[in-house]
């Protein structure tokens, strides 16, 4: 048990939080737009999740693929997952997740925080997962064919990809070099490859899922522009087809005229708003 004291130090003793979280009350340091996109991502991801697996996800073993300070995995918790592993390759990152967790006082038992590059990882002694986290990482990797295949052969379920795209029309990973210098980027300074939508979704099909793409409709795209603007979605990646029809009504078809419009619509809006402001969280 963590004393309310040493709670406030604990947290400043962190550089950065990319999350806001109650510790005993006190909070975590985050602009509230940071905080609301975080909202609203949950809302947008974790709304399907619910409608797939049920309100309640008891039973259900939980993988949570750069889990940062365990945000995420502290949803499916609160949902009553039976068991979460979180990966992220920051100390700084897991170090943040376990004192949450402890704060919170959850049962040490059901869950795990490891620092491990996603690559590096034996998923396969640690699995197999009903739901796999993948969330505000695929275009941080070397590989996303890679990491794909990898998270399918220890998933039973559900997988879900939130992920920055590109906007060239066609299934294309295009390359970009990661500077290591954020916490919210890869672990270290490489190339690595950024998909666009039909990407994503040629991948997780040529590994055994049904995919679907969900429509956001966040209540403000402050500082969710990237969702906004067609450059950033959320995918649901079913093993059983059937689970699609669920979400049916949360979910987009796009056309290649319409990813034209997008990316020409992306690249206009974007070039206003560097006249007028700068920030953009990256989660
Ligand atoms: C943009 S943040 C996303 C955090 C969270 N999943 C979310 O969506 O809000 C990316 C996280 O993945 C971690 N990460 C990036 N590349 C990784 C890798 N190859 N292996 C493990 N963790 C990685 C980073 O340290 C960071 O915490």
């Amino acid at each position: 048990m963590v004393r309310s004291e040493e709670v406030a130090a604990e947290i400043a003793s962190f550089p950065t939080w990319d999350y806001e979280f109650d510790l005993a009350g006190h909070r975590t340091p985050i602009a509230p737009e940071v905080s609301r996109r975080q909202r609203e991502r949950e809302r947008y991801i974790f709304d399907p999740i619910r409608r797939i697996l049920g309100e309640s996800l008891k039973g259900k073993r939980v993988l949570d693929l750069g889990c940062n300070a365990g945000y995420w995995s502290l949803r499916a918790l609160a949902l009553g997952c039976d068991f979460v592993l979180g990966i992220d390759g920051r100390q700084m990152h897991v170090d943040q997740a376990n004192f949450v967790f402890e704060v919170k006082g959850i049962d040490p038992s059901r869950y795990e925080f490891a620092v491990e590059d996603v690559f590096a990882a034996d998923l396969t002694a640690a699995g197999p997962f009903d739901l796999v986290l993948c969330l505000g990482l695929l275009y941080q990797v070397s590989d996303p064919t890679i990491l794909i295949e990898k998270i399918s052969q220890v998933n039973t379920e559900l997988l879900v990809i939130d992920t920055n795209l590109s906007l060239m029309p066609g299934r294309f990973l295009a390359l970009r070099r990661e500077q290591a210098g954020s916490p919210l980027t890869a672990p270290r300074e490489q190339q690595v490859l950024c998909p666009t939508r039909q990407a994503v979704i040629s991948l997780a099909e040529s590994s055994g899922y049904s995919v679907a793409t969900l429509t956001p409709s966040f209540r403000s795209y402050e500082a969710s522009y990237d969702y906004e603007e067609g450059r950033r979605r959320a995918f649901i990646c079913a093993r059983d087809p059937r689970a699609l029809d669920l979400i049916a009504d949360q979910t987009e078809a796009v056309t290649a005229p319409r990813v034209a419009l997008t990316a020409a619509r992306a690249a206009f809006q974007s070039g206003l708003r560097r006249l007028t402001r700068s920030t953009r969280p990256g989660t």
